[in-house]
């Protein structure tokens, strides 16, 4: 596997695969890497015969108080496991690399980017489509692979892709999760005994409002406060979110539409963040394998 650290060698590569004929399919990451990051590769070798992973902990994603000192940098074990997966390339900017001094641009997706996550994490959106488009830039795949465990960060980034006519194709790929249902996430490291055990109520709350929906309900209110009730049952008190939006556009207005059911909240000191589409069957690790 080659590990690229910078443009020229980056450009080097990419060029040897268009000599080659190769279509690139890129999976960008902060590291930390887990089986939920590892499926999207699986998913980009399906369809491209170049794989590449950035991992870069992107500072501008982050607010003020929030973990990017803290968050887990692994990169010996994230090169083995992406060596023993048989991806292709790994790309690992410095931060002058994706941000050249006297960067004076910024991309705002409004208002998909200041609801849900992005109303207590102001910012976080404009650093994350800020930091896709720069790496799409960089790397210029055939395809781009994200994980709907970030259900709004995928819808973002495909509503960026189509309004700024970037010529990438978003493939979105379903969330792997523990065999108690608790999605993969490097913040699960963060967890005590006793709060990983909380976690799984998750998994429970948007399991039991699918189980209601699918029954029959379709008031948004009844179906939020039946998956709250298991949030607080397992003592999760600090609930930032539960909301039932339309899948496409997370507007709050869905009838007759798919609805996906997304959650919020801390366990302990540690933000959690699920969702589920609510007219599908469930199954955990859907998109393992
Ligand atoms: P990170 O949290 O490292 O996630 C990288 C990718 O892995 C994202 O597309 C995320 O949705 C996906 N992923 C994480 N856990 C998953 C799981 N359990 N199942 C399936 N996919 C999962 O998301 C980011 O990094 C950053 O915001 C980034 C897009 C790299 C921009 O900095």
């Amino acid at each position: 596997m080659k590990v690229i650290k910078d443009r020229e060698t980056l450009d080097g590569w990419l060029e040897e695969c268009n000599r080659q004929g190769d279509e690139v399919g890129f999976i960008p990451t902060m590291g930390a890497l887990h089986a939920g990051h590892l499926s999207l590769v699986a998913e980009a070798q399906k369809s491209c015969s170049k794989t590449i992973v950035s991992i870069f902990v992107n500072p501008t994603q982050f607010g003020p108080g929030e973990d990017f000192a803290q968050y887990p940098r692994t990169f010996t074990e994230d090169r083995a496991k992406l060596e023993e997966v048989g991806c292709d390339a790994v790309f690992l900017p410095s931060t002058e690399t994706v941000y050249p001094p006297g960067g004076q641009t910024f991309i705002r997706v409004e208002p998909l980017a200041s609801q849900l996550c992005g109303a207590s994490r102001p910012g976080h959106f404009q650093g994350v489509a800020t930091v896709v488009s720069i790496l799409l830039n960089l790397v210029r795949p055939r395809r781009a692979y994200f994980g709907v465990k970030d259900y709004q960060q995928f819808t973002l980034i495909k509503q960026m892709v189509r309004d700024l006519a970037m010529a990438v194709e978003v493939v979105g790929v379903a969330i792997v999760r523990e065999q108690d249902g608790l999605a993969l996430s490097s913040r699960n490291s963060y967890l005590t005994a006793v709060e990983r055990e909380q976690a799984t109520a998750l998994y429970r709350a948007l399991t039991a409002a699918k189980t209601l929906y699918q029954d029959g309900e379709s008031d948004s209110k009844i179906l939020e406060d039946s998956a709250r009730q298991v949030l607080l049952a397992a003592g999760i008190e600090k609930i930032d979110y539960v909301e039932v939006r339309h899948s496409e556009t997370l507007v709050k207005e869905w009838s007759g539409q798919t609805p996906v059911m997304l959650i919020a909240a801390k366990v302990g000191k540690t933000r959690l963040i699920d969702n589920m589409l609510l007219n599908q069957e469930t199954a955990i690790n859907e998109g393992n394998g």
